[in-house]
């Protein structure tokens, strides 16, 4: 296994850093436009290997020509918001850059599987894919797993029970757009509306969609990455180790949910080959809905893409 992490900033420095501890391959290259960054920083994790005890090999580069031949590569780069850029600004700019990314990727890996983290999340997934002419199983989004595990660390907070026990799903695009799904909520199988009322349920749904900007109101200089990158390294671990785990990814939706051709949250069965089955679970009407909508939002701005993805 070879993984390559595109993007040294917060996000993939910390993911690859995650990658070696667990070592879920035997090297792992991090990769950056900025000169340096990515050399000291693998250098740095490298050499704390005696001590955290793995003996990966992680390696920083310029060159995409190191990143060949990659299982898997999670790309992390691009910009964030600053103060005058328009929503429209940060996605053509991403989008930018994230099709060449790819591009470069794909010269020198021929079938990896590539894990989309870089914003707006279900349209920059959308994007790799065009630039990457991969099989659609092959190019997730993560998003969902970082979601639903703001949902399950608030849920156990409020009931003082231990996170490993929630069980929940959050579908639908990384946004203001976002379902979380409380039906299947449960906690040890005991449903979440039987342990709480709704009104607190309410409250915390609530948090989940607004959980990223409460991280970057108390940051305010970047955004979430510890539990971003954990989320991605789930992913990841699932790939390596073909776990066949059930989770909410960003994935071409098809058919499903009466979406058509769209990338968007859903449960998904991941494992070797990515993305190898979607799950169209039961959701109320309003959730269903709710969901039809997000996908509607996601489909508008990569429709806006046509032009530079000719
Ligand atoms: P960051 O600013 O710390 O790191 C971004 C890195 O990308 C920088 O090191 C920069 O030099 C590099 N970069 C920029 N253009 C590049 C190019 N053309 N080629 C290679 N590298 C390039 O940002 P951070 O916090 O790591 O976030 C990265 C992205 O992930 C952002 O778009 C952010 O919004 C997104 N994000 C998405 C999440 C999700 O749930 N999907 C969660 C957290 C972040
Ligand atoms: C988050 O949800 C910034 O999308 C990122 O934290």
């Amino acid at each position: 296994m070879k993984i390559t992490v595109i993007g040294a900033g917060n996000v993939g420095a910390t993911a690859a850093l995650r990658i070696a501890e667990k070592q879920l391959s035997k090297e792992v290259v991090l990769i950056d436009i900025v000169e340096g960054i990515p050399q000291g920083k693998a250098l740095d994790m490298y050499e704390s290997g005696p001590v955290a005890l793995f003996d990966t090999c992680v390696f920083g580069s310029n060159d995409y020509k190191d990143s060949a031949n990659s299982d898997i590569v999670l790309i992390t780069a691009g910009l964030a918001r600053k103060p005058g850029m328009s929503r429209e600004d940060l996605l053509m700019k991403n989008a930018t850059i994230i099709r060449d990314v790819t591009t470069q990727v794909m010269k020198y890996s021929a079938n990896p599987i590539i894990i989309m983290v870089s914003n707006p999340l279900d349209v920059m997934t959308y994007v790799a894919l065009t630039a990457s002419g991969l099989p659609k199983e092959r190019v997730i989004g993560m998003a969902g797993v970082l979601d639903t595990a703001r949902f399950r660390s608030f849920i156990a907070e409020a009931l003082d029970v231990s996170m490993q026990d929630i069980n929940a799903f959050v579908l639908g695009g990384h946004g203001d757009s976002m379902v979380p799904v409380v039906k299947y909520t449960n906690v040890a199988g005991i449903p979440l509306t039987e342990l709480m009322p709704q009104e607190k349920i309410d409250q915390l749904v609530e948090r989940t969609k607004n959980g990223g900007i409460e991280i970057v109101n108390h940051l305010k200089t970047g955004s979430a990455f510890y539990a971003p990158a954990a989320s991605a390294v789930e992913m990841i671990e699932a790939i390596v180790k073909d776990r066949k785990r059930v989770l909410p990814c960003t994935t071409c939706v098809d058919g499903q949910y009466g979406i058509d051709n769209v990338f968007c949250g859903v449960p998904v069965k991941l494992g070797k080959n990515g993305v190898e089955q979607i799950f169209e679970i039961d959701l109320s009407e309003s959730e269903l809905k709710a969901l039809q909508v997000s996908a509607a939002l996601v489909d508008e701005n990569c429709k806006s893409l046509a032009t530079l993805l000719a």
